[in-house]
């Protein structure tokens, strides 16, 4: 069964969705099959990667209205993508029996079929983000390197401790990394060694810079090591990937 990874952090903006299709094609282009999932509301990764109100979605799988289906996107990648009706799910759901696991009922079924399943949360510790939790073996949480962004952390990590001791005892945070990181800014260093003396070995070494052709790449559709191979971004995300690789 493949490794399943929910890439979240209720802070908007912090490069989630990036991250997920760039982790997702790096994996991708390395020989893995991965499958992405879209349960985010605002369906950014589906739109970032030009499948736009595609039917059928993970909202209509997690309502029963059919099981987990795929669009191919190139090679060994995979997604399940995400539509505006998934908006009303968190609340459609709620009085639903089992409501956590619905998410993990629909990839177990699938997950064999797959060596990485990433699941792209919604910025909140909603019934989504719950779900993801549930189905994940492991969590990756992207940040950037502001002050504040380690403040918000602790919300995020009693979540998962809840998780575990109720719904998911297997659940571990494995990856911590910085994205739009500014070697030239004091603080993201001092941001990146509180993590370190935090997280020890869960902090990824890679940090992703800042780097205008992953703002880009979602215009064109596609990731970012289709879109530009010389890029940080591509450099960024492609050692990211050997990393994650490596700890296997
Ligand atoms: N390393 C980077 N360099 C430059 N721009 C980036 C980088 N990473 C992400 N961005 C841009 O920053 C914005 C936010 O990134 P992204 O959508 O990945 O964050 P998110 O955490 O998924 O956001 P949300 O919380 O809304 O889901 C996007 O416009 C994205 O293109
Ligand atoms: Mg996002």
């Amino acid at each position: 069964m493949g490794k399943i990874i929910a890439i979240s952090n209720h802070k908007g903006g912090v490069g989630k969705t990036t991250s997920a299709i760039n982790i997702g094609a790096g994996l991708a282009l390395k020989g893995k099959k991965v499958l992405l999932v879209d349960i985010d509301p605002q369906a950014n990764m589906s739109q970032s990667l030009n499948i736009v109100d595609h039917n059928p979605n993970i909202y209509g799988a997690l309502k029963g209205m059919y099981g987990l289906e795929a669009v191919k996107i190139q090679k060994n990648l995979y997604l399940v993508p995400a539509a505006g009706e998934l908006g009303g799910a968190e609340i459609e759901l709620s009085a639903e029996a089992g409501r956590e696991f619905l998410l993990k009922e629909l990839i177990e079924n699938q997950a064999e079929k797959y060596d990485y399943v990433l699941i792209d949360c919604p910025p909140s510790l909603g019934l989504l983000t719950i779900n993801a939790f549930t189905a994940a073996h492991e969590i990756f949480i992207p940040m950037q390197a502001q002050y504040l962004a380690l403040q918000g952390i602790g919300k995020l990590l009693g979540l998962v401790e809840k998780i575990k001791k109720r719904l998911n005892p297997e659940l571990e945070i494995t990856g911590i990394f910085i994205t739009q990181f500014d070697r030239r800014k004091v603080l993201n260093r001092y941001v990146m060694d509180t993590l370190e003396s935090h997280f020890g070995e869960k902090v990824f070494k890679t940090r992703i810079r800042n780097n205008v052709a992953l703002a880009e790449a979602p215009n064109a559709g596609c990731d970012i090591f289709t879109y530009q191979q010389s890029s940080n971004g591509a450099f960024d995300y492609g050692q990211l990937t050997k990393e994650i690789l490596k700890r296997r």
